[in-house]
């Protein structure tokens, strides 16, 4: 893709900057500000996008509430990566209904990954007639023209084109936390793994300038955020549709340059792209945490090959053996597909063998299920259901109790922790992160929030740990 393709204009975001000020003055005719009700599924990615739905939400003079019955306009941001997330969204989309007869002149625009797949948008085209406006993530930067249409003009606003996307930069964003923050360095992928819809969603792997990225994390630096997550489906392969090459170790020691007390943190990585200058630069940059999400899906070499994961299990292992060499404490954590089709319960094994090696500290694990339009969708799954089952419980009865063993080996250590939410339960009232991103519940006051605190840990279960500031 041509870089100059790739970014959209400054004057066609101004565009949209302007439909901003159309609707605003329309809202403004109101007695009270109209409100906005933004629901949000699936993963950090999502969660971001709908930071800058609510950006333009803002600067179109709504105001923002928790109930679909106050809003003037309901916005869903969908997720597609299972059956499930999705099911669940056609659930509560088929309920607004009601909301909508209560308050016909209600907006209802469902947008993200869901919409943009063809067999949901024609769905919602022609059974779900209550949802006015409906757009893939490729979209986003055109919410303000799309909605100055809806309030101008009769019907409906389907925008679900298949394009490779596109970058936008200079979208206004609405936070959500005061602490923690996500900056995505990157959209799209163009890895293909046989079981996965993102790279049809979401488009072409595309970097953001690095210029953009840092500027963006020295302001959030500057408002006093701690914590900061770069994000991109794949972010070892950044930089590389860059007119000056760049690749992600060389933008992490650039972030890790900006001046502040923070925490960088990056996800996700893929395996076959994770190389041993990453691992120098993570060991090196003191504002890089310990930590590696390194979803690694299958043990078994010939699953491997035919999810097209272009990595193997050995492969797998000599990268932790190299990382671990170099930052012996390193937290990991990984993502699990079960009972993906064709797999047998003795190729499954080798997945728990990889746990056993490894020893994650946590796991995120699914159950593989069938995406339209995958090559893997395609492929004979004659394991029933119930042993893909057996199988997962195997896996999560093995890694509850390594992470046991993993969180009571903290018992009595002291680590610095990011104080960065409120329980509201008992003694230990304060929510903490350590280093690697491990929960801990901490004992103390809410001044604390936002602030670095030395806490030794005092107590530990399988899901998280205990402990006092010292
Ligand atoms: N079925 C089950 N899990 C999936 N994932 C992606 N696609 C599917 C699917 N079709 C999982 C992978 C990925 C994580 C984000 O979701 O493990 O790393
Ligand atoms: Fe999906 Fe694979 Fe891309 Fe991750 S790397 S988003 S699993 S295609």
């Amino acid at each position: 893709m041509k870089r100059d393709a790739t970014l959209i204009p400054p004057a066609q975001i101004q565009a949209q900057l302007d439909h901003c000020q159309a609707v605003a003055e329309l809202n403004a005719r109101q007695t009270q500000p109209p409100l906005a009700f933004v629901d949000t599924y699936g993963c950090q990615q999502n969660e971001a996008d709908s930071e800058r739905l609510r950006g333009w939400l803002a600067q179109m003079g709504y105001g923002f509430t928790g109930s679909e019955e106050e809003a003037a306009i309901i916005v869903i941001n969908t997720c597609a990566i299972r059956e499930h997330a999705e099911q669940r969204v056609f659930g509560n989309v088929g309920a607004l209904v009601h909301v909508k007869r209560r308050h016909p002149e209600q907006l209802i625009c469902l947008c993200g990954c869901m919409a943009q797949q063809p067999h949901a948008a024609q769905k919602l085209r022609e059974s779900y007639r209550h949802v006015d406006l409906v757009f893939g993530p490729q979209a986003l930067w055109k919410f303000p023209e799309m909605v100055h249409t809806l309030l101008t003009q009769r019907g409906r606003v389907f925008s679900v084109e298949e394009e490779p996307g596109s970058i936008a930069e200079g979208i206004p964003v609405v936070r959500q936390d005061k602490i923690k923050a996500w900056v995505s360095i990157m959209y799209g992928c163009n890895n293909f793994c046989s079981y996965c819809i993102v790279p049809y969603v979401r488009g072409r792997e595309r970097s953001r300038n690095p210029e953009d990225i840092l500027a963006e994390v020295r302001q959030l630096v500057e408002e006093g955020y701690k914590d900061i997550t770069l994000l991109g489906q794949n972010v070892n392969s950044y930089g590389k549709d860059l007119e000056k090459p760049m690749d992600f170790s060389d933008l992490l020691e650039a972030v890790n340059a900006v001046p502040g007390d923070f925490l960088i943190r990056f996800m996700t990585s893929h395996p076959k792209d994770t190389t041993q200058k990453l691992f120098k630069t993570m060991a090196r940059c003191e504002k890089v945490a310990p930590v590696l999400h390194l979803p690694f899906q299958s043990g078994n070499d010939r699953v491997l090959q035919v999810m097209n994961r272009r990595h193997t299990q050995a492969e797998y292992l000599e990268k932790i053996r190299a990382l671990r060499a170099l930052i012996p404490d390193i937290v990991l954590t990984s993502d699990i597909i079960v009972g993906f089709p064709g797999e047998t319960t003795e190729e499954f094994e080798d997945t728990l063998k990889v746990l056993e090696e490894v020893r994650f500290d946590a796991l995120f694990t699914f159950i593989y299920s069938p995406r339209q339009g995958t090559p893997a969708a395609q492929m004979d799954d004659p394991m029933p259901r119930k042993q893909k089952l057996i199988n997962f419980n195997r896996l999560i009865t093995l890694q509850d109790s390594i992470s046991e063993e993993k969180h009571s080996a903290y018992v009595g250590k002291t680590m610095r922790c990011l104080i960065d939410g409120l329980s509201g339960i008992g003694p230990y009232n304060l929510l903490a992160r350590t280093p690697g991103n491990r929960l801990i519940r901490v004992a103390g006051d809410s001044s604390a929030l936002g602030q670095f605190l030395n806490v030794r840990v005092t107590g530990a279960t399988k899901w998280s740990l205990l402990g006092e500031p010292v």
